[in-house]
């Protein structure tokens, strides 16, 4: 299966395809697609995406679940309009995510849980429920695109959990990909650096706890760029890939750098923000 992935006639379920990297990935591969089905919580986002994409390709088919993918119900739901819509999915864009700003003594345990089950449960529960959907023709190849972040290359303080479930990502999607080697299923894990959506916003602390951001412009990278790094990497079979060449940069600094070296960088970052 190391052919390029042909996208045209593609049928893709996306999730958190309400906004930023989810609302790009939708946009770059319409013009291609034949289905695309999107899920985050917002309904209102979600149609608003809908209509855009209905009118730029009125051809392609464009299916909503407004769903809240950190519950097994929200799951469920997804899973069941993949089934009822009767959609032949061959593409998996593993994309909702969020993170939390701040200290892990101080977040509030809502937050914590709702980032695991959506960064990680919610990730590999809907690879396994889709599976058995992007193998059932075996002719017919297949992709799982797994969003994970540079974030998953190093230890981060004040932004410890979101760190540790991408580093899962990063790690479950490189395992998983060894073993549907033989298969119709390519996997492609995506680490994108700060990438200017509403990601920031959103994981700002209701009481204002933000996080140092001193760096990240010389870092970011757009949603456009990240979205066809990563379509690039699922078209030509790549494990993973790190859109950005600065970012390519730092996540091959932050492999090769010795732990102990990482580890005193990461702690004179974290007490330089401490008030
Ligand atoms: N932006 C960055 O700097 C950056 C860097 C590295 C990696 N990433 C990763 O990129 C992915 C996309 O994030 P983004 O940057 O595009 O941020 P975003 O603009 O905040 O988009 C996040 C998407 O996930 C959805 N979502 C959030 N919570 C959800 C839930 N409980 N159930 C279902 N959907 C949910 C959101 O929709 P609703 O709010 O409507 O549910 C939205 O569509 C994430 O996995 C993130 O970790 C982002």
């Amino acid at each position: 299966m190391n052919k390029e992935f042909d996208f045209k006639g593609c049928s893709v379920v996306i999730t958190g395809g309400s906004s930023g990297l989810g609302v790009e990935f939708a946009r770059q591969l319409a013009p291609q697609a034949s289905q695309i089905l999107l899920s985050a919580r917002s309904a209102d986002g979600l149609e608003t995406v809908k209509s855009e994409l209905n009118q730029k390709y009125p051809d392609v088919e464009v299916l909503m679940c407004p769903a809240d993918l950190s519950t097994i119900q929200g799951r469920t739901n997804l899973i069941e309009k993949v089934v009822t819509s009767g959609m032949a999915p061959n593409i998996l864009i593993n994309n909702a995510g969020a993170g939390d700003y701040g200290s892990f003594s101080t977040g509030s345990a809502e937050r914590i849980q709702g980032q695991i089950d959506l960064n990680i449960t919610s990730l590999v529960m809907l690879t396994h429920a889709l599976l058995p959907h992007l193998k059932r023709r075996p002719e017919r190849p297949s992709c799982i695109v797994n969003v994970s972040s540079l974030a998953a290359s190093l230890p981060m303080p004040d932004l410890a959990v979101y760190a540790a479930t991408k580093s899962f990502v990063t790690s479950f999607s490189e395992a998983l990909r060894i073993e549907l080697s033989g298969t119709n299923v390519r996997v492609s894990c995506v680490c994108p650096g700060p990438t200017p959506t509403r990601f920031g916003q959103n994981a700002k602390r209701p009481d204002g706890t933000d996080t140092d951001r001193s760096g990240q412009d010389f870092v970011k990278v757009a949603p456009e760029v990240v979205v066809s790094t990563a379509l690039n990497a699922a078209r030509r079979n790549q494990a993973c890939v790190h859109p950005g060449w600065v970012v390519s940069i730092a996540a091959t600094a932050f492999r090769i750098m010795p732990r102990a070296l990482l580890r005193f960088l990461a702690a004179k970052r974290f007490q330089r923000s401490q008030p």
